[in-house]
């Protein structure tokens, strides 16, 4: 039983969600009873129009339950009902929605656009549930209520893991975009570097052209953030300092629970990882060093250029959140922390992007500047886009406790899901 559970586990939970798996094989059943396979060799008989008009049918009308199901669930969430929905017997690990989520509608649109329906081969997927998830997120957002801030992860999410969101990136002008029509905007990036110099240099695309845009106002221009090392250090968008940003210190942010998150708890709670981290390297022999921060610890490979084997990454991860989890200052719980596979490192961060999101909630929701009052853009007005939202090992996936999300898997992605998403402000406007 025990090695059971540990190969389930192991090989399974941390790298699956169960909600698009649920919805996947919701999916199968039709795909394997209506597909006509044998139309593509004996040519007689069948007509793919056909095939494919039912099944984009059936598949219309099993999400349009799932929409029904997530409707009732949101009735339970809002009522407190302390007995379970339906949703939540079948799929025990979801979350909260902010929102209701027009699926049907949603897979609609992605059908058009990724001919799920024309398939007799391959059923629908993880990636096709994804997409129609995210283009029904963007849908409620926009249209049961008001986008009011859009945050952003880095990696992965604007430019490739690594890199730097250069001048010619096609995501710089849909940001710029969303800016124009006053949407705030947070980067809500694990990178953390106590000076604006860094940031800059991985950001420098979108701040040059912010600077030199005709397009914004002064106004607009206060309503970018970059929220660094989760939740950490925030720098705001400033024409007049030296590589465009300004340090905004940690007294005019600081939520009051940040406050009560003690130094010395903070510094216990690294040296544990570091410990746990070294471990690693060690059992592993991996060809990493440990790369010790003010509010983070990491291994990052050695030399630079060399990849370690994402089996090794997600065994450290899944390794130091345990023993994090079983020592004597995580079973406190006074500080939160994220340990999470970066792609090429592992890091262990104090706070979340949770906290992050949440940060950028509160700074927006009073005017901008002002940390302090009890202003906050709501949940369902506010949208994280980010790549890592598998529940363990993963950082964005912190986002979804204070925000509706979008799962992108790469920069081109992220710009798709900016085009969809202006078309569909632009319809609400006209
Ligand atoms: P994100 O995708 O924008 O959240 O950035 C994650 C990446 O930032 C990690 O994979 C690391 O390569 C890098 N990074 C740099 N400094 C830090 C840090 O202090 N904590 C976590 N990640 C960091
Ligand atoms: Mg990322």
């Amino acid at each position: 039983m025990t090695s059971r559970y540990r190969v389930e586990y192991a090989l399974k939970t941390h790298r699956r969600d169960q909600f698009i798996e649920w919805i996947k094989g919701l999916l199968a059943v039709p795909f394997v009873l209506y597909s006509q396979p044998t139309g593509v060799f004996d040519g007689k008989g069948f007509s793919q129009a056909k095939a494919q008009e039912e099944a984009h049918r059936r598949y219309s009308e099993i999400l349009r339950d799932v929409e029904f199901m997530i409707d009732d669930y949101i009735a339970h969430q809002n009522e407190d009902n302390p007995m379970p929905s339906k949703l939540k017997l079948l799929v025990p690990t979801v979350g909260p929605f902010f929102t209701r989520l027009p699926l049907e509608a949603a897979f609609k649109y992605q059908d058009h656009k990724r001919y799920i329906s024309s398939r007799r081969f391959v059923s629908p997927s993880f990636n096709d549930i994804r997409l129609i998830l995210n283009s029904a997120q963007i849908m409620a957002v926009t249209t049961y209520g008001t986008l009011q801030l859009a945050t952003f992860d880095g990696d992965v999410t604007l430019y490739d893991d690594g890199q730097s969101l250069e001048p010619d990136s096609p995501v710089i002008s849909r940001m710029i975009d969303l800016l124009r029509k006053n949407v705030k905007i947070g980067i809500v990036t694990a990178a953390g570097y106590t000076i604006a110099e860094r940031y800059y240099a991985r950001l420098h695309g979108l701040l040059d052209a912010m600077a030199l845009s005709p397009d914004l106002s002064p106004a607009q221009k206060q309503n970018l953030i970059i929220m660094g090392g989760e939740a950490n250090y925030l720098f705001e968008f400033s024409p007049t300092s030296e590589h465009l940003l300004a340090h905004v210190p940690r007294s005019r942010w600081l939520t009051p629970e940040m406050n009560l998150w003690d130094q010395s708890d903070i510094a216990a709670l690294l040296d544990v990882a570091e410990a746990a981290l070294a471990e690693c390297i060690k059992n592993l022999n991996l060809p990493a060093v440990v790369m010790r921060k003010d509010r983070a610890v990491g291994i990052i490979p050695d030399p630079p250029e060399i990849r370690i084997p994402r089996e090794s990454l997600e065994e450290t991860v899944l390794v130091v959140q345990k023993i994090l989890e079983l020592s004597a200052v995580g079973r406190s719980r006074r500080v939160p922390f994220c340990a999470f596979n970066g792609g090429r490192d592992v890091f262990v961060d104090i706070g979340d992007k949770s906290w992050g999101v949440a940060v950028c909630q509160r700074w927006f929701g009073n005017g901008g500047g002002g940390g302090n009052g009890k202003g906050m853009i709501r949940a369902e007005n506010t949208l994280h886009v980010g790549d890592q939202f598998l529940s363990a090992g993963a950082n964005d996936f912190r986002a979804r406790s204070v925000g509706t999300t979008a799962w992108i898997a790469s920069p081109a992605e992220t710009v798709e899901l900016l085009d969809e998403l202006a078309d569909l402000m632009e319809k609400k406007l006209s």
